[in-house]
């Protein structure tokens, strides 16, 4: 298909009809698609509906200033460049012009060389700036059901994207609520084992003894109550990926059994006497630091270098930029539509507040914060005073200098609490404190 270079879309806003068609006569020679308006009401109602590239406004008309188009397009239309013209060349207006976005300025009388010039630099700069603002090559808002556009997030996209297609195995590590099960099933999907199962495992929510049978199955009359032999996640995940999350959490005495696996992709189930042999993709993840536990003596060394072939580190929301205002966007879009309500609309300080909030829960938390604004919300802007008192805290500096220690540290536990569903182990393990003080602190608050 033969294609033909767009022609630029220039709009000219001039209440002095001469000036007007000898501005397009000049423009429409030089290749330019043109369109007028004679005054700046004229030209906002054009632009609401049309796109130009170039917005060229008169700066006095009658009984309006061409400042509040330079105004407009500036706010609101980034794709569009704008440039004043002027009867007088004062430098009153030239510096007004300027201030208010308007990078070009052409005083009458101009020849249509001087006009062409500026226009042409008007439109050059405009491609530049489109040319910055346009992602990169493999930068991009999205992947895999995982969104975020910051450079944070392009390297966790990075090394999906590489270590997918492999069959190493892949630790995951990031805070609660960064992304770490979405980052496993990414990293499933988007490998040739897509059409196996992933077979997620807490192994920090099965009790010790229990563990190993679920893990590894178990043949017939390998221990009471054991009347059938049955399979365990092993071999279920055979021919795709086992998700071992929280593997921090693992006996001492179940490590030694999981190192075989990885060693020798052999399983034996309890009860049985010969190792079988399985074909699976091993993706592992935690919120400790497991060189610290290491370091303690409650990891094995082995265990964890063998790990550790492939480690995607997760960020943190709060080192993630603007992906914090993106996700709020995609989860108000996704409860209100649940909802059956309007999408949010977040007011400026509402915007501020979660830009600035420290985010401890990190994505959960802030799908939680999302989810219960949109469940209160009555169809009016949302304000910073909508969210929980934790987050307005840490937005506005001193709104909280009228408050005593004890009055913060129970929002704090009550927020932390609603922004981890209520789970107290997590709640605990985020507030660096364990789980009898975290009790006895709810306590103490009325909190439970
Ligand atoms: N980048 C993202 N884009 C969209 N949703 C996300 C993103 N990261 C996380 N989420 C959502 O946030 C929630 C928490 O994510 P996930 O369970 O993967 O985190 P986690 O790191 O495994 O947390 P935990 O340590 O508490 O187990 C989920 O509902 C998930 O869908
Ligand atoms: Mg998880």
């Amino acid at each position: 298909m033969a294609t033909r270079a767009a022609r630029e879309r220039i709009l000219i806003v001039d209440d002095a009809a001469d000036t007007r068609e000898v501005v397009q006569r000049n423009l429409s020679a030089e290749g330019f698609e043109t369109f007028a308006a004679s005054g700046p009401q004229e030209a906002l109602a054009f632009l609401d509906h049309s796109q130009v590239d170039l917005v060229i406004t008169d700066l006095k008309m009658h009984g309006a200033s061409g400042l509040d188009i330079v105004r407009h397009v500036r706010e609101n239309l980034p794709g569009t460049e704008v440039m004043m013209i002027t009867g007088y060349a004062t430098i009153e207006g030239a510096v007004e012009a300027v201030k208010t976005g308007a990078e070009e300025y052409l005083a009458k009388p101009f020849t249509s060389d001087e006009l062409i010039a500026a226009v042409r630099r008007s439109i050059g700069k405009l491609h530049l700036r489109k040319a910055a603002s346009m992602p990169a090559e493999q930068s991009r808002a999205s992947m895999y059901g995982l969104l975020g556009a910051s450079d944070a997030m392009q390297e966790v996209y990075k090394a999906i994207g590489k270590t997918a297609p492999t069959n190493a195995t892949v630790l995951i590590t990031g805070e609660s609520g960064t992304g770490k099960e979405l980052v496993a099933r990414a990293m499933h999907y988007s490998s040739p084992r897509a059409s196996g199962p992933f077979v997620p495992v807490n192994c920090g929510g099965i009790p010790e003894g229990l563990l190993e049978s679920e893990l590894f199955g178990h043949e017939k009359g390998a221990f009471t109550g054991a009347i059938e032999s049955r399979a365990g996640f092993f071999q279920t995940a055979g021919g795709g990926s086992i998700f071992l999350d929280e593997i921090g959490e693992v006996s001492l005495a179940m490590q030694v059994k999981l190192l075989r696996v990885l060693q020798d992709r052999e399983v034996c189930m309890v009860g049985a006497t010969k190792p079988r042999r399985v074909d699976l993709r091993v993706i592992a993840a935690t919120n400790k630091d497991l060189v610290s536990l290491v370091k303690k003596g409650t990891f094995r060394e082995d265990l964890y270098f063998r790990l550790n072939v492939i480690t995607i580190a997760i960020p943190p929301l709060r080192e993630r930029g603007d992906d914090v205002l993106l996700l709020a966007a995609y989860f108000s879009r996704k409860f209100s539509e649940e909802l059956g309500k309007p999408a949010l609309k977040f007011s400026d300080a509402a915007l501020a507040a979660l830009k600035h909030y420290d985010w401890p829960g990190n994505v959960r938390e802030l799908e939680n914060v999302i989810q219960r604004t949109a469940l209160w919300s009555e169809g009016k802007e949302v304000d910073a005073s909508d969210f929980p008192s934790l987050m307005r805290f840490s937005a506005g500096k001193g709104q909280g200098a009228h408050k005593t220690l004890s009055e913060m540290e129970a929002a704090h536990i009550s927020n932390m609490l609603s922004s981890v569903g209520g789970n107290k182990t997590k709640a605990a393990e985020i507030l660096g404190i364990d789980r009898k003080t975290l009790r006895e602190k709810m306590k103490r608050y009325c909190l439970e």
